[in-house]
């Protein structure tokens, strides 16, 4: 029997909801039809099409290469895949950074385009006048603070972040400029446990964790690395529930087996 809620339609209404009566948020990652139609069968509260889509299926080494019209068409085949779920969609790197009207425009084309419900972007101070502009045209936005893939070449590195104070306290900050804002919820990625949980607390809107441990309202994963189709990518916060690549590679091998040993098809299988 599935844990989930009642809910017939996840809305940002319903998620806030869930943190006030203390009910875990799920969230994966999903970026077609397939794939979303299983996890929001499955009853997933969030599904995030986010631009790890560049990492995962593209093949690029970083989520900057991903371009609006690529996300776009991510986005509108989840969509066709959903029921119940909140689709929320990441801005790419370069439709928001710097310009606040150009962030709008890319969010319009999101939701008009796609059909999505809420964008989600990078960053605190920096972008919060993007963020405001977006949330005045009444589209709801989600923040996403630590571990930012899109500034990864500013980073150097994918290590934990805001270890020492001074990133913690900005971080602290951001959370609460998003929040005075109008987010209706912001992703930590990748910071100590201990300040995930002061922030989940500090705040209340929810707060969804990647590798940014129990005290928050809620947990994402990239759907292919909780399946087990990436191998290579193995961080500690990584839970994998399946091994599909091996099962996957398995399944084709048989099916090159069979069809080299003519066993495939057999007198049933043909017309
Ligand atoms: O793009 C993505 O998959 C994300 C998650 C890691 C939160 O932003």
């Amino acid at each position: 029997m599935s844990a989930a809620n009642e809910y017939k339609k996840v809305t940002t209404h319903a998620l806030q909801e869930m943190k006030e009566r203390g009910e875990k948020i799920s969230m994966l990652t999903a970026y077609d039809f397939s794939m979303a139609r299983i996890i929001d069968d499955a009853n997933i509260d969030v599904i995030l099409v986010g631009d790890s889509a560049s990492n995962v299926m593209a093949g690029h080494i970083s989520t900057l290469p991903i371009t609006l019209d690529q996300m776009i068409y991510h986005a509108q085949s989840v969509i066709r895949g959903i029921d119940r779920a909140l689709v929320v969609v990441d801005l790419p790197f370069g439709s928001y950074q710097g310009d606040s009207k150009e962030a709008l425009k890319s969010s319009i084309r999101i939701m008009k385009e796609a059909g999505a419900h809420a964008i989600k972007l990078e960053g605190g101070a920096e972008v919060i006048e993007s963020v405001k502009r977006i949330l005045s045209a009444g589209i709801p936005v989600m923040g996403h603070l630590g571990l930012t893939p899109q500034s990864i070449f500013k980073f150097g590195t994918y290590t934990v972040r805001a270890k020492e104070e001074a990133e913690a306290e900005k971080l602290r900050t951001d959370a609460q400029l998003l929040e005075e804002a109008g987010c209706f919820g912001i992703v930590l990625e990748k910071i100590p446990a201990k300040l995930a949980e002061e922030v989940t607390k500090s705040i209340s809107i929810p707060v969804i964790g990647i590798g940014a441990g129990a005290g928050v309202d809620g947990q994402v994963l990239v759907l292919h690395d909780m399946l087990g189709i990436t191998k290579e990518f193995s961080p500690r916060f990584l839970r994998r529930y399946a091994n599909l690549y091996d099962d996957i590679k398995g399944a084709v091998e048989g099916y090159i087996s069979d069809v080299k040993s003519r066993d495939f098809p057999n007198d049933k299988e043909q017309y």
